[in-house]
């Protein structure tokens, strides 16, 4: 009997939760955390609600870390695409939170939704794709240059798997332009992409600007239906070409290109390919 009762007070829980889920709508859950869809046995769905984190993407970033270091040194940074706001609760726990008394500490969350505040972090509401989204990050960073730029960005999915791509590579570019404006010398740009057949394009645009280019694939990115081609590029050592002023005119770059223009031989680059992060790790302490 008693055992009935706790089922039923556990199965209306769930239930309740799902319904507030539902409720809520994903407005701001874009990677599906807060989708009712998501598999109740989805380890790091559980763990992020553990942790308190907005989303379950927030071990992507740690993993990501773990693997390439990406936080050390790290006082200036911006998230974009940063709605709901799990890579900014791991930025503020990793830089600002160590580090309480350091004024020269700056963490700047860019979306074009709404994103709920989090101590610490600046919020901007803006468009990546804006030169004044630009600028009002480099207003806060009273003229000087960030160390490392995040960007986990997504468009909205149309089901047309080339549609798709296209929109993420463009909004990838975006970033990557951005990136130009306020990234210092030397410094790192992590970013989402979508493999697609214009990988070796996109790669040879980010290593005119990084030194290192890599394509990583964290284990807590999904190998399920809309996201099976999620992966991220982890690029280091910021060195802009010579004459390369930034612009904001093209932010969307790439405007035309056919078949005949697709790179061939050499210069379609094979990628490196790196998986990070480990399940049996997960509860590692390097992920607090
Ligand atoms: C997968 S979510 C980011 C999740 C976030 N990293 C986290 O950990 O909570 C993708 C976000 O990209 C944002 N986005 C898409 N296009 C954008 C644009 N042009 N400018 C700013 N944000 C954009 C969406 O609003 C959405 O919140």
């Amino acid at each position: 009997m008693l055992v009935l009762v706790v089922a039923s007070e556990i199965a209306t829980e769930v239930f309740a939760e799902a319904t507030l889920l539902l409720a809520k709508g994903d407005a701001q859950c874009r990677d599906r955390t807060c989708d009712p869809r998501v598999s109740w046995d989805d380890i790091y769905y559980r763990k992020a609600k553990e942790e308190g984190y907005r989303a379950r993407s927030a071990f992507k970033l740690l993993q990501i870390d773990i693997e390439y270091n990406i936080f050390e040194g790290v006082k200036r940074v911006v998230d974009l695409c940063a709605a709901p706001g799990s890579w900014s609760q791991v930025l503020r726990n990793r830089i600002l939170l160590p580090n309480r008394d350091d004024p020269e500490i700056k963490i700047v969350s860019v979306d074009i939704q709404d994103m709920a505040p989090l101590e610490g972090v600046i919020t901007i509401k803006g468009d990546i794709t804006k030169l004044s989204t630009a600028e009002e990050i480099t207003h806060h960073f009273a003229g000087k240059h960030a160390d490392l730029v995040v960007s986990d960005g997504a468009p909205d999915v149309t089901g047309l798997h080339d549609v798709d791509l296209y929109n993420q590579s463009q909004l990838i570019l975006a970033g990557l332009n951005v990136t130009t404006h306020i990234l210092r010398p030397g410094g790192t740009f992590v970013a989402k992409i979508f493999k697609g057949r214009d990988m070796s394009l996109l790669y040879s645009q980010l290593k005119i600007f990084f030194e290192s280019v890599i394509m990583v694939k964290p284990k807590s990115s999904r190998n399920s239906s809309l996201v099976t081609l999620e992966s991220f590029v982890v690029c280091q050592n910021y060195i802009p070409p010579n004459e390369y002023t930034p612009t904001m005119i093209h932010p969307m770059s790439m405007q035309h290109y056919t078949e005949e223009t697709l790179m061939t031989g050499s210069n379609s680059i094979i990628v490196p390919f790196m998986a990070c992060g480990d399940l049996n790790g997960y509860a590692n302490s390097r992920l607090k």
